[in-house]
């Protein structure tokens, strides 16, 4: 499984004196999701367009299961080589059978169109064959276009896909399944698919390796936990997004802390807190002074259980002695603390007592690279 599907070696492409690809040098394993990623027109489709030869390289070698490309005959060459877009090009007058055995049809015409196996492949990327292969692809929704663009690139078992931004066009919840699909299917076929994308979300979540590029030059490659945790540089450190940084622990609660959290004074009725927290849409209101000083936090049930003894003010309902965190604390060390607090928030209070924020498990989520958590989670904390 350790021999390279793809390799570049010093290769660089130009249009006129425009230098686009720029000695890049890259090895993509056999059977691995790589995903190349990098700002709009950093020269991702032009480096997988030189995979197929779509696109041929000014200077410096392509090599394909260790054979230069420039070498090989481009028919031969793209039988091996599967191809997805975004905009799929489904001929919209063909039936999605049509659609998926066209390469086939027209190689070896009629014998081309192998029912049993589109059949398979529809099942495959996830749509009911009984149901989708006759019909148009107008009939079916951006997301099923997509799968049939993907049963389409798999109909002639080529070992090597490209995927170049192929679920950008569509809807974020059907994208996410797609990406599952693609993981999934990966796992069963152990194909090696080069995706392109700009976002890194979707990067992290479904590659075995990411390539991260700009200016037509190769910046980092690694796994993804390794580019969480060593961005080469800032170029890589901002793509990833300051936020995901929690990975290589340096963040602290300062970092993550909700700002302004919904906080009133301890001499306030409970029928106001009520109020308040309905306007504001929270379940728990930090009791502090005006000048900041903290003095606890209160919740919905700590205030309704009480709420008919109107003499009461929020002092009498709060809850003193739960948890605080200290801003400089690491965010490694907080996690913990935020799992098992009473409704999920802790106030964040400086030494001298002052509150200075909140944090929230699902601030928290929001911060953090799922990764990072689920490694807290796995470690038993
Ligand atoms: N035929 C061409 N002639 C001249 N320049 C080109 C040509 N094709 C691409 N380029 C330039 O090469 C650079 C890389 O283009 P490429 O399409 O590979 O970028 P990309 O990373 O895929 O970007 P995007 O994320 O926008 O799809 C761009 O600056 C583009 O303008
Ligand atoms: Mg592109």
């Amino acid at each position: 499984m350790n021999r390279n599907a793809v390799e570049f070696q010093n290769v660089s492409k130009s249009y006129g004196d425009k230098v686009v690809i720029d000695n890049l040098s890259l090895s993509i394993p056999e059977g691995n999701i790589v995903v190349l990623v990098g700002p709009s027109g950093c020269g991702k489709t032009t480096t997988m367009k030189m995979i197929n030869r779509l696109i041929e390289s000014s200077s410096g070698e392509v090599r394909v299961f260790g054979q230069d490309v420039r070498k090989q005959d481009r028919a031969e060459l793209r039988r091996q080589i599967g191809y997805v877009i975004q905009q799929i090009g489904l001929f919209p007058h063909m039936t999605i059978a049509e659609n998926i055995s066209l390469v086939p049809r027209l190689t070896q015409g009629r014998q081309g169109h192998d029912l049993t196996k589109i059949d398979q492949l529809l099942e495959l990327v996830g749509l009911d064959a009984a149901s989708y292969r006759d019909r148009f692809p107008a009939e079916l929704s951006g997301g099923q276009q997509q799968r049939v663009g993907v049963a389409r690139a798999l109909m002639a078992n080529p070992p090597i896909i490209l995927m170049d931004e192929p679920f950008s066009a569509l809807d974020p919840i059907t994208r996410e399944q797609l990406q599952d699909e693609l993981i999934r299917l990966n796992e069963e076929l152990h194909k090696t698919i080069v995706f392109v994308t700009h976002d890194m979300d979707e990067a992290l979540k479904i590659a075995d390796q990411i390539i991260i590029m700009q200016g037509g030059q190769v910046i980092q490659q690694g796994t993804p936990d390794q580019i969480l945790r060593h961005p080469a540089d800032d170029f890589v450190r901002g793509f990833i997004g300051e936020k995901r940084l929690a990975s290589n622990l340096s963040l602290t609660v300062a970092d993550v802390m909700l700002l302004q959290p919904v906080k009133l004074s301890r001499f306030k009725g409970l029928a106001e807190a009520v109020q308040t927290m309905q306007r504001k849409r929270v379940t728990a209101v930090l009791v502090a002074d005006q000048d900041g000083r903290y003095h606890g936090i209160a919740d919905t049930n700590d205030i309704y259980k009480r709420y008919l003894e109107e003499s009461l003010t929020l002092e009498d309902v709060m809850r003193s002695d739960a948890p605080t965190l200290r801003p400089e604390i690491a965010l490694s060390e907080a996690i913990p603390l935020v799992q098992d607090a009473p409704f999920g928030h802790v106030p964040v209070v400086t030494d001298g007592g002052k509150l200075v924020g909140l944090v929230t498990r699902a601030s928290l989520v929001d911060v953090l690279a799922k990764p990072y958590l689920e490694e807290v989670v796995a470690s038993g904390e």
